[in-house]
């Protein structure tokens, strides 16, 4: 028996940084023959995503990839849950709002954290850093930052947070929620302990998947900890997708087919360099547009990560982000409020399923907008 699904849609630009704007190839695999997750031919697919979730970052035999059902928050909660043993800390990094999410993740678990806290869009001192552990580093046993900071578009060095991690001999984690598939990482050469991302970001998926790449020996470590979650115990998600290659509970079943096409896709279409080059390529075209309005980003150039940019909001008293937004959204173009307390802000996103042309539209949309609303940038 057939079924014959037709559905025309409009397009959509999102540049909120995810979920994304998907291909019209992803958004299809969504339509799929229904299945129970228990079939061997789903568990086929769990383990060739298990495997193309690795090859992005060239995470080889040592890595396990992991697929959770939830949000990327809820892969953060079941990493910070899983690999702490009753009495080990965590200090987190924190220079943006996901590095505060993590300390209160943390609170809520009741595993001891501690925050270095940087000013939001502050580049991270790591002379501090190692000078505060150089005196508390016995409190702690794990470090974790976020890599890059949706916050406000700043890109923190992996390669500053390994060689502390490695100096004090601590476990590492990271949150790549935005930057994994969008920015070359290569854990043959940074071998972090956890890395950690989502289904719906730079790998232009669908939202539904948490994305964890751990070592395996770090696996085999905390397999006998002190479980403080049950949906979130990492280990036992991971045994099960590993000895019976199940996700341990329901899992957003089309989602998955929806991310096999994601990563099929990005394969196809040069891999990392490919991605990254087209995200640096419309970042540019975007960030040199909005500058010559007279708009003016937040971070100075060197520090941003080519993915998000935060934008100053105009001191203008025609100037208004809701009808902003609004101007755009009726148009088919999303763009997201700011999120740093002190400096009225808006961001824009430059990930997805996008090319130059909707780049110029949304400049074109925003110079028309300037003229209509009368507001004043220079
Ligand atoms: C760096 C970072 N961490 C964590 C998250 C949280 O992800 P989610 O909204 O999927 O829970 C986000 C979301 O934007 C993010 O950018």
């Amino acid at each position: 028996m057939k079924e014959v699904i037709n559905k025309t849609i409009e397009r959509k630009i999102l540049l909120n940084p995810g979920p994304a704007t998907t291909s019209a190839r992803v958004k299809s695999a969504l339509v799929t023959e229904d299945i129970c997750p228990r079939e061997k031919e789903f568990g086929d697919l769990l383990s060739d995503v298990r495997e193309k979730v690795k090859k992005v970052v060239n995470a080889d035999s040592n890595y396990e990839g992991i697929l959770l059902g939830c949000a990327g928050t809820g892969a953060i909660e079941s990493c910070l849950s899983s690999c702490t043993n009753t009495d080990d800390g965590v200090l987190i990094i924190e220079n943006g709002a996901y590095g505060k999410r993590m300390k209160q993740i943390c609170d809520n678990l009741g595993v001891f954290s501690q925050v270095i806290r940087f000013e939001w869009g502050q580049v991270i001192d790591w002379k501090e850093v190692d000078q505060f552990l150089s005196k508390n580093s016995s409190k702690f046993k794990v470090l974790a930052f976020v890599h890059h900071e949706t916050t406000t578009g700043i890109l923190n060095s992996i390669s500053e947070f390994k060689s502390i991690s490695d100096k004090y001999k601590m476990v590492s984690l990271i949150d790549a929620m935005s930057s994994y598939a969008g920015i070359n990482i290569d854990l043959v050469k940074d071998d972090v302990d956890y890395l950690i991302s989502s289904s719906n970001k730079c790998i232009q998926g669908m939202a539904g998947l948490g994305i964890v790449i751990a070592k395996a020996s770090e696996l085999e470590r905390i397999k006998g900890f002190k479980k403080k979650s049950f949906y979130f115990d990492l280990y036992a998600n991971f045994l099960s997708q590993k000895e019976k290659n199940q996700f341990l509970f329901t899992p957003p079943v089309q989602t998955l087919y929806a991310l096999n096409e994601a990563f099929d896709e990005f394969f196809e279409d040069g891999g990392i360099e490919a991605r990254a080059a087209k995200y640096s390529g419309l970042y540019e075209k975007m960030h040199e547009g909005m500058c010559a309005f007279g708009f003016t980003p937040l971070l100075e150039e060197k520090e941003n990560s080519r993915i998000l940019t935060t934008f100053l909001e105009p001191i203008d008293k025609n100037y208004n982000f809701e009808s902003m937004h609004n101007y755009l959204y009726q148009r088919g173009i999303t763009i997201y409020p700011g999120k740093v307390d002190e400096k009225n802000s808006f961001r824009i996103s430059n990930i997805g399923q996008l090319g130059s042309e909707d780049i110029q539209l949304f400049l074109d949309l925003i110079s028309e907008y300037i003229e209509q609303s009368g507001i004043r940038l220079k």
